[in-house]
């Protein structure tokens, strides 16, 4: 599996922490940015982030903000994307089997590093259940 991650300013010091784990796990992954805690806007990075994932150059994607609603509001407006906003685990896991997210959006500010990475290793080890999932993913791509 391949993952591109990327955060504005208050996503910064939780994307390079998580990155350290990527790289323990052996996860793939591209750095779309930001590089520093200097002030940038999160639509950007969550546009790179989506791009990629929608020219198929990525599996999954990793968004990072103060509070996850900005990157979460932006990323969900990308045709394809599923982007969701987990704050613990379980919902990281329910976003993969119910709702086939393949965007997960963590907030940076709210979130000690910890947590975001027992999060982040529910939503890379979690597969779609399918069934009745897939008829719900259906009717939100008609909506788009
Ligand atoms: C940046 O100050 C902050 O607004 C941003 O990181 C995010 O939380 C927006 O939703």
């Amino acid at each position: 599996m391949r993952v591109a991650i990327g955060s504005d300013h208050a996503g910064f010091r939780l994307k390079e922490s998580l990155k350290e784990y990527l790289e323990d796990m052996g996860v793939d992954f591209v750095d779309v940015g930001t590089d520093s805690e200097e002030s940038v806007d999160y639509p950007d990075y969550a546009k790179k982030v989506c791009e990629l994932l929608k020219r198929g150059e990525v599996d999954r994607g990793i968004l990072i903000c103060g509070t996850g609603l900005g990157m979460s509001m932006a990323a969900n407006k990308c045709r394809g994307v599923r982007a969701a906003l987990c704050l613990f685990p379980e919902m990281a896991r329910l976003a993969r089997s119910h709702n086939n997210a393949n965007v997960l959006v963590l907030a940076g500010r709210l979130m000690g590093a910890e947590l975001a990475k027992w999060t982040l290793k529910a939503f890379l080890e979690t597969e779609f259940e399918g069934g009745r999932h897939e008829r719900r993913i259906k009717k939100l791509e008609g909506i788009e």
